[in-house]
């Protein structure tokens, strides 16, 4: 069978627009643009065939590492003689079928192409719905098999999915692209003693036929399927949060998130009712690559943000401000990735200076802008722009997100100081209501800020903020001049002390530190400081033994930067142990560049660690190290 011709660009009309205000009064911004951009990223032609709801019977073979099963996916058929293109990644296909009848129906499976993986053809009869049987391939992007010595319990096995950006097709045939949407079921059968969890409604106990059931009744984007199989326990922690861990794991974790209860009322108030019923976390081994993945109704989450001290909370006040940003309002191709990331990132900030405080917020805006600004140097490449055509020979995960990040929030900021609070404030509400569970793009922001925001404040924000200025925000390189500093008083202070301990070498005295005056301190000093006073600075070893990730991270360069051999076995440790791809990554690069004994050590623990990575700190380090 031939592979059909690909899309059009305009997905007009095909998209329904789900526009009720949730508050129930009437929506004042302009209608949501209904058109889409092409995605880049994905075979799928969605404006001619597009999966509305996905039904997954998965079996979890731990001994092969291979998902097995079949998949349902029922279709809207908007052109009646087009064929269903799916993205595939690797997958074995078994079978394809109608999904009634069971009658077999013709596909092709295009060759491979880097990236972006396989098109699925199925020339569909009569029936909406398909069923493929398949399994998933040896070198699945998505999933991580986790061996028991990799756990905090070190007796079973676990495995999870990260399907953002464009793994998804890597465990489920789909239309990989975040500009389609579905509901799903799932079926989940997995071996004796371990629970399974998903991004939809969860039991919070076994199941008494040991088969694990999911629903997710609210449409999804592919890049929010997710999947956890372990020796996982639940604890609440309000009426309608908790979390899943390991049994070690789940009591210090409900410790250190009490706060999300507060969180989500408090975005609730600022930006209208929270969506998705429960929210839920599930702590992960060590071995997440992220700090975070909002997945919806079940955020997962790196175990390194569990310090103790609260103090890296922050992080839940992200995923969770992705249930409005990201998960509502959904960013139409990984071009516009700015769209989500620098919404909760700005969403994550007003959250935490509700519930801390400004001068919390402050230390957050100040790290933030310390991010962007060593990010982009002083000579800020094409990457730093916000609106970015990233095309098909890239994979969205390799590409510099702080522009996404920082100066996304930066501009929401710029924004909102331009036009106060109230005023912005009552954007973004009626922006999540009006646009929830569509995809949108850059230019439709650019647009309705100009007409909702700026225009009618002319007067007050001309100078500050300008719809010349937003283009500039949006289009160019680097920041704007005039931006103003992120100041934080701590963060002054901590800095003083960092330049004065460099030059003076006085005693600090640092027993009431918390994490992020740690991370500020250690972030101020000089690139010069000589291997003494480095070191010195650990009198009780505490920083080498790197208990707290979040100040590993930053300690360890250092430690390769001065040439502290003897705190080699740390470096080594920390990286066999955590596989949190912003930890890891300024290490290797550390290594590689300050040279031997470092980039032979940088090498060879790379070889050790490779199997313990998940696939997508596997192929970042890969590059770094040159293997
Ligand atoms: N959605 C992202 C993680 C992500 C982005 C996964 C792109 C795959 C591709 C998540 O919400 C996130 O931003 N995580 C951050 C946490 C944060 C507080 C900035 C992370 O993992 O570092
Ligand atoms: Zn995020």
């Amino acid at each position: 069978m031939r592979v059909l011709s690909r899309r059009a660009l305009a997905l007009a009309a095909l998209l329904p627009c789900a526009c009720r205000s949730p508050t129930g009064t009437a929506p004042s911004l302009a209608p949501a643009s209904p058109s889409l951009k092409h995605d880049p990223h994905s075979f799928a032609a969605p404006e001619r065939i597009a999966v509305r709801h996905v039904a997954l019977d998965l079996t979890v073979d731990f001994e092969h590492h291979v998902l097995h099963g079949r998949t349902q996916l029922s279709l809207a058929r908007h052109d009646p003689r087009a064929d269903l293109v799916l993205d595939v990644g690797g997958l074995a296909i078994d079978s394809v079928t109608e999904c009634t009848t069971k009658r077999p129906l013709h596909w092709d499976l295009a060759p491979p192409q880097p990236i972006l993986g396989q098109a699925l053809t199925i020339a569909l009869a009569a029936e909406p719905c398909v069923e493929i049987a398949y399994r998933t391939g040896p070198e699945a992007g998505a999933l991580l098999w986790v061996e028991p010595s990799g756990t905090s319990g070190k007796r079973k096995p676990m495995l999870f999915t990260q399907s953002q950006a464009i793994h998804a097709r890597t465990w489920i045939p789909l239309q990989d692209t975040p500009g389609v949407r579905f509901t799903y079921e799932a079926t989940v059968h997995v071996p004796d003693g371990l629970w399974a969890v998903m991004s939809a409604e969860n039991p919070q106990r076994p199941p008494v036929d040991g088969i694990w059931r999911f629903k997710m009744d609210q449409p999804i984007p592919s890049y929010l399927m997710a999947l956890a199989v372990g020796d996982f326990a639940f604890r609440a922690i309000g009426p309608r949060s908790g979390v899943y861990a390991e049994p070690s794991v789940v009591d210090g974790a409900a410790r250190e998130f009490t706060e999300v209860e507060t969180m989500m009322a408090t975005a609730e108030r600022l930006y209208g009712p929270y969506r998705w019923g429960r929210y839920d976390m599930l702590v992960l081994p060590p071995s997440f690559p992220y700090g975070g993945m909002e997945n919806p109704r079940l955020t997962f989450l790196t175990p390194t943000v569990i310090t103790g001290d609260r103090a890296l909370v922050s992080l839940i006040a992200h995923e969770l401000a992705h249930s409005w940003s990201g998960n509502l309002v959904t960013n139409s191709t990984w071009s516009d990735f700015w769209l989500n990331e620098g919404f909760t990132t700005y969403v994550e900030r007003r959250i935490m200076e509700e519930l801390r405080g400004a001068a919390h917020a402050d230390q957050l805006w100040y790290l933030g802008r310390k991010d962007l600004v060593e990010a982009f140097g002083t000579d800020p490449g094409p990457d730093t722009r916000l609106a970015l055509e990233i095309a098909a020979d890239r994979d969205p995960d390799d590409v510099p997100s702080d522009a996404a990040y920082e100066k996304g929030a930066l501009l929401l900021r710029t924004l909102e100081q331009a036009v106060g609070r109230t005023t912005f404030d009552d954007f973004l509400r009626r922006r999540f209501a009006r646009r929830a569970l569509q995809p949108t793009d850059t230019d439709a922001f650019e647009a309705e800020a100009t007409a909702d925001l700026l225009a009618p404040h002319a007067g007050a924000t001309s100078g500050a903020m300008s719809a010349v200025t937003l283009a500039s925000w949006i289009h160019d390189r680097g920041l704007p001049g005039g931006v103003s500093p992120a100041v934080s008083a701590r963060a002054t202070e901590l800095e003083s002390l960092a330049t004065s301990y460099a030059t003076t070498g006085a005693a600090l005295s640092t027993t009431r530190w918390q994490t992020l005056d740690w991370v500020i301190f250690l972030r101020a000093l000089p690139a010069d400081l000589t291997r003494e006073r480095l070191l010195a600075i650990d009198r009780d070893g505490l920083l080498a033994a790197a208990t707290n990730a979040e100040i590993a991270m930053y300690w360890l360069p250092l430690v390769v930067r001065a040439d502290a051999r003897e705190l080699a076995p740390a470096v080594e440790g920390f990286l066999l142990r955590v596989g949190r791809r912003r930890m890891v990554t300024p290490i290797y690069e550390a290594m590689v560049a300050r040279g031997e004994p470092w980039r032979a050590l940088a090498r060879q623990t790379f070889e050790q660690a490779r199997s313990l990575y998940h696939p997508v700190t596997r192929d970042t380090i890969a590059k770094i190290v040159g293997r």
